[in-house]
């Protein structure tokens, strides 16, 4: 029998990329998604984008033991990508229980499940967050932790529940990936990010200015010890992302034990780069107000990558200019997201 590749959050916007990834790499995938932050239909263009159907999509909340049973039970699954988790920043300051229950508890419920059904491995979503204010930049996966909301604590707080399964039991192999910044979209502009609401991260917010839904970009400050005091982020290619994820799920049978990996470029670019390498893609000036900083912002923020090169034979491939054509050609195709072909 098949083995099939469990996704949790698989309709989200990187779940849903990694799981295009994932069926073009011959996979058989089964998607677990309460659909709180996404729409059924991002998973059909996934299936129509690689002519092959999903083995099975599952409305489920991961916290819903008996829902997961009856998954685990009905296919043959054997390996889990954990997408599934809230990711507002914002938000988790605000309501922190929610985040506690929803990321920790689905966590470690997914993770009771699995050790029942025999499931020992998993590729988790963790974060560049989870570092908080680096003390130097690139950073490596031995820097000091130290996340400063709520949001950054969960992963932080699920990291060290993989790595004490690990500890004890062995046999669990364990991939925990450190995302720095998600940018960009399916270069077919049929699935992108489509957050609800005001977008709270960078280039979502850009693209809706391009698009004319938002009037104005706030720069959030302007004084940072950085080339042109606009914070430097490290923005990696959702689609290298997703390719990450694929090299993580053919990989995991070799690594022992827990193995954290960062996937970024290893390069920085500043809130003012972004905002031309956008204008140069798009052909639509931004029109933008340097304001004060936001809370909890960090100077600067990019990483070591190359253990995930070492590890994975993987490394982001495509450049800024890329992910801003990527970005905006999913805007410009879907201007109000998946919006009316939502279910
Ligand atoms: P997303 O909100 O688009 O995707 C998360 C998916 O999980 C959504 O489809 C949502 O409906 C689902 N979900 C949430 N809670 C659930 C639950 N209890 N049960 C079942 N499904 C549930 O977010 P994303 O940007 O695709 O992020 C995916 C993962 O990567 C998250 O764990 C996030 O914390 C992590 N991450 C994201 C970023 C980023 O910038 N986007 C950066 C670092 C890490
Ligand atoms: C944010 C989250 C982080 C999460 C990451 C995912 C915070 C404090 N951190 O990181 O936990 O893992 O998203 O990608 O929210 N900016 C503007 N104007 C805007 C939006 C952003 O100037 O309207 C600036 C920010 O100040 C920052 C840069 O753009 O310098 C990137 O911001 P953002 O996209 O929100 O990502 P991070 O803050 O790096």
């Amino acid at each position: 029998m098949t083995e099939h590749v469990l996704v949790t959050g698989g309709a989200g916007y990187i779940g849903s990329h990694a799981c295009l990834a994932l069926l073009e790499a011959g996979a058989e995938v089964v998607v677990v998604d309460d659909l709180s932050n996404a729409s059924r239909e991002s998973l059909r263009r996934v299936e129509q984008l690689t002519g092959r159907p999903l083995a099975g999509f599952h409305r489920l909340d991961v916290r819903d033991r008996a829902g997961l049973d009856a998954v685990f039970s009905r296919y043959s699954i054997g390996i889990v990508l954990h997408f599934a988790g809230l990711k507002a920043v914002g938000e988790s300051v605000a309501d922190p229980l929610r985040y506690y229950q929803n990321n920790v508890g689905g966590a470690m419920t997914l993770l009771e499940a699995m050790r029942c059904h025999g499931v020992r491995r998993m590729v988790f979503s963790s974060s560049a967050t989870v570092y908080g204010d680096p003390q130097s930049v690139p950073i490596a996966e031995e820097a000091p932790l130290g996340p400063t909301n709520p949001y950054g604590r969960t992963k932080w707080m699920i990291e060290q529940m993989l790595a004490d399964v690990v500890t004890a039991d062995p046999r669990w192999q364990v991939v925990v990936l450190r995302y720095f910044n998600p940018v960009g979209a399916h270069p077919s502009g049929r699935i992108g990010e489509d957050p609800r609401g005001t977008p709270n991260n960078l280039m979502p917010y850009i693209a809706q200015v391009a698009v004319g839904r938002l009037p104005v970009l706030q720069v959030f400050g302007g004084d940072y010890p950085t080339a042109d005091g606009t914070g430097v982020r490290d923005f990696i290619h959702v689609m290298d992302l997703a390719e990450g994820h694929v090299r993580a799920v053919q990989c995991c049978a070799h690594l022992p034990g827990l193995t954290r990996l960062n996937l970024g470029t290893g390069r920085g670019y500043s809130v003012l780069e972004v905002v031309a390498a956008f204008e140069a893609a798009s052909g639509v000036r931004i029109p933008y107000r340097i304001v004060e900083r936001r809370a909890g912002d960090v100077a600067c923020c990019w990483a070591d990558p190359r253990r995930a090169e070492v590890l994975l034979g993987w490394r982001a491939q495509r450049g800024l200019a890329q992910m801003c054509a990527d970005a905006w050609r999913w805007q410009k195709m879907n201007p109000e997201g998946y919006g009316a072909s939502a279910a």
